[in-house]
């Protein structure tokens, strides 16, 4: 999938892109997915473990694997949450036998997933009949504003690359995509929902920063630029957000699938 290879990169500049918005949309996702203590759970995608992180703090960590094909990633999550297993591993591989945990939940990874049907379909195999698999990915299209915004400058400074990378043109990322998806998967009882999530900026150059270090789709976008175009996007991403030295706060929208493994 174009942008998976983006996240090969460093967890500090993703948490200060996207990262300070995972813990809060993890206990969403957790409470839409019903994961409650007692059960041994899977985060897919796990990235630098802020969804894992959650979940070894409600389910316990002896009770909670997790993989990424990442390996700076994997390696943030073991030293992030020590006591769960953490794997370098895709979705569309898993490495854990048939129905071996209650719940398997991927936060922000299934429009990553260069196979998301196999990796719906391995996700439901590895979890027990009746158990829940779960997801959530941004709503980059509507109310997703940091990287809506982003996308919305990026058209404005380099509009044909901007057409190609803006991430609301991935699969599964539109209201009731995932729905689909996961009753192709053969899951049963799906419901679909939104979650939303709210982030602190100290100020713009808080938001901006990890931009160019070329972390996620959005990054590395702004990092191929030179620095003529990265300045004007830095500008109209910072005029259309209205926002400037002081401190601010950013909603941001998910939407999110369970279903039930018959
Ligand atoms: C936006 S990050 C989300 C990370 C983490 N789940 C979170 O909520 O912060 C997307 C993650 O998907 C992972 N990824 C990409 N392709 C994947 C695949 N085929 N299977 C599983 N994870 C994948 C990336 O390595 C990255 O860690």
């Amino acid at each position: 999938m174009p942008g998976a290879e983006s996240f090969f990169a460093s967890a500090e500049a993703y948490g200060r892109l996207v990262g300070r918005y995972s813990a809060p949309l993890a206990q969403a996702l957790l409470d839409f997915a019903r994961v409650a203590p007692g059960m041994r759970a899977l985060d897919v995608g796990c990235g630098p473990g802020g969804l894992a992180a959650v979940l070894a703090e409600r389910l316990g960590p002896a009770n909670v694997a997790a993989v990424d094909p990442s390996e700076p990633f994997a390696e943030a999550c073991r030293a992030r949450v020590p006591g769960i297993e953490v794997g370098v591993a895709s979705a569309e591989a898993l490495p854990f036998a048939e129905a071996t945990f209650d719940a398997v939940l991927s936060q922000l990874v299934v429009n990553f997933i260069g196979d998301p049907e196999q990796g719906v379909r391995e996700m439901a195999r590895v979890t027990r009949c009746g158990g829940t698999v779960g997801a959530c990915v941004w709503d980059y299209a509507g109310e997703m504003t940091l990287l809506r915004t982003f996308w919305d400058a990026a058209h404005e400074v380099e509009p044909e690359r901007a057409a190609v990378a803006d991430e609301s043109t991935m699969r599964w990322c539109g209201e009731g995509e995932l729905a689909e998806l996961w009753s192709t998967a053969g899951l049963g009882s799906v419901r679909f929902g939104s979650l939303v999530v709210r982030a602190d900026y100290a100020d713009f150059e808080d938001l901006w920063s990890p931009f160019p270090t070329g972390i996620g789709p959005a990054g590395a976008f702004a990092k191929s630029l030179d620095e003529e175009r990265r300045r004007a996007l830095r500008e109209s991403f910072e005029r259309r957000l209205g926002v400037g030295d002081e401190p601010f706060e950013l909603t941001a929208r998910a939407w999110t699938v369970a279903g039930q493994k018959p």
